[in-house]
């Protein structure tokens, strides 16, 4: 069959590296792809905010099957138009994707079925926040209800800087319209996990767990990123906390959305925060994570392919994956100056060296200028490898890392540490 791959991260990448071992798949493009994706698939250059044109481009090249990597096309709709026009999609419809495009749909669904998350309230006009806030308890969170690509969300120690944050959202419009309300809410202490399962809206199969390093700098310090390395199996996710979730969140979030009439075929994920009162839904995702997946897919020795077009034909009942038993960690390289202003076009050098050592390198904001491979993002590759625990797996990764380099390069030197932690204890 041919794929189609939507999106231009890591996350794309590695996606695209793992359908090319896939004995059913024969072309996969990748729209509009990076330096990586060309090699493991061809890219295309595409406006994806135009479904008619990607519909055309499907027709043209025999499209059996759309991957949607990124949230942005979800929440624009693009899984109904495909569907309308006969085109198989991995990724949910429009109203499903709310889940993760606006937090206020996901706290009503978690409301409605009674999914445990944090306590809320939800803010549109900024004059009532400060006199909410005089009788706030702090730490509390600050969030952008709309897509802000993982940058909407601040943790403010006090009534102050948690005003200026509101006031950044609501007034000044640092994220546009995906700030015109916000969310106020309980922070969660505890440790972190995301679970992403694959559904096709009745049966849901889970992938392994795994944890992602949220903040900018080491011992998770600085602002939110997208990500900025991951490792799986998360530890704290043991069997019994695993079953745990999918009773009380993943099953009632699917159950919830089919009795909504909302069709879900694909990626659910669930960021966690395990506390003291048990897991609790830090946010949805509708799609694989970034960089999560990039230590996943490492791990997976089943077909993806066949995976995927199982749960957008919509019956994944006869699927049952087979995983590597090997950690697998992975480090995001970023430019220096992420998650805030950086600059591109900075020649990366080390890749091939890097890939010597046995790690992957998933690209993630790269392209090819004048034949070189140049950082063009601000989450420029994750280097990912699998090891007998997840120590050996991280000082594999590092070892590629070292390899690799280009002006700026930014990346935690800790990625992994609770985990080689709770080895020790
Ligand atoms: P979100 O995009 O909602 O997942 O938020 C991004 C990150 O902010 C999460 O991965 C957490 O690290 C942190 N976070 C979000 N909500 C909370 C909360 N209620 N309590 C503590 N940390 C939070
Ligand atoms: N790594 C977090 C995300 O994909 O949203």
């Amino acid at each position: 069959m041919n794929i189609l791959v939507i999106g231009s991260g890591g996350r794309e990448h590695a996606i695209c590296w793992k359908l090319r071992q896939s004995r059913l798949v024969k072309d996969i493009f990748c729209s509009p792809g990076n330096a990586g994706t060309a090699v493991a698939a061809d890219n295309v250059v595409l406006d994806t905010a135009e479904h008619s044109a990607v519909i055309d481009l499907c027709r043209r090249n025999r499209i059996d099957l759309v991957i949607v990597g990124p949230e942005a096309p979800l929440a624009m709709g693009i899984a109904d138009d495909l569907a309308e026009a006969g085109i198989r999609v991995f990724g949910p419809k429009y109203e499903a994707a709310r889940l993760e495009s606006s937090k206020i749909f996901a706290k009503e669904m978690m409301g409605g079925y009674s999914i445990p998350t944090a306590g809320f309230r939800v803010f549109e006009d900024f004059k009532k926040v400060e006199p909410y806030l005089d009788s706030a308890k702090f730490p509390l969170v600050v969030k952008a209800y709309g897509l802000a690509a993982g940058k909407g969300v601040a943790i403010c120690s006090n009534s102050d800087e948690a005003l200026a944050v509101s006031r950044e959202m609501l007034v000044e419009r640092k994220f546009g319209s995906a700030g015109q309300k916000i969310i106020i809410e309980e922070f969660l202490a505890g440790e972190e996990a995301s679970i992403l399962v694959v559904t096709d809206g009745k049966n849901i199969i889970p992938l392994v767990s795994s944890q992602d390093h949220k903040r900018v700098f080491d011992g998770d310090e600085g602002p939110n990123t997208g990500g900025m390395g991951a490792y799986s199996p998360a530890p704290v996710v043991d069997d019994r906390l695993l079953g745990v979730i999918m009773d009380t969140i993943i099953e009632p979030t699917i159950k919830g959305l089919s009795r909504e009439g909302f069709l879900y075929r694909g990626v659910l994920y669930a960021g966690i925060m395990v506390t003291s009162e048990g897991p609790k839904v830090l946010e949805y995702n509708v799609r694989f994570g970034d960089p999560e997946t990039q230590v996943i897919l490492p791990r997976l020795k089943s077909d993806l392919a066949e995976l995927a077009i199982a749960a957008a034909e919509g019956d994944i009942s006869g699927i049952k994956l087979e995983w590597d038993a090997s950690p697998c960690g992975g480090v995001v390289l970023a430019s220096g100056g992420y998650p805030g202003e950086y600059e591109k076009g900075r020649a990366i050098t080390g890749i091939e060296d890097a890939e010597k050592e046995g790690v992957l390198v998933f690209h993630a904001g790269t392209a090819m200028q004048n034949g070189k491979v140049v950082t063009d993002g601000g989450r420029v590759m994750v280097v990912s490898a699998l090891g007998k625990d997840i120590k050996e797996a991280m000082a594999n990764a590092y070892r590629g890392v070292k390899k690799i380099h280009f002006e700026g390069m930014h990346y935690r030197k800790d990625i992994g540490y609770r985990a080689i932690q709770r080895m020790k204890a």
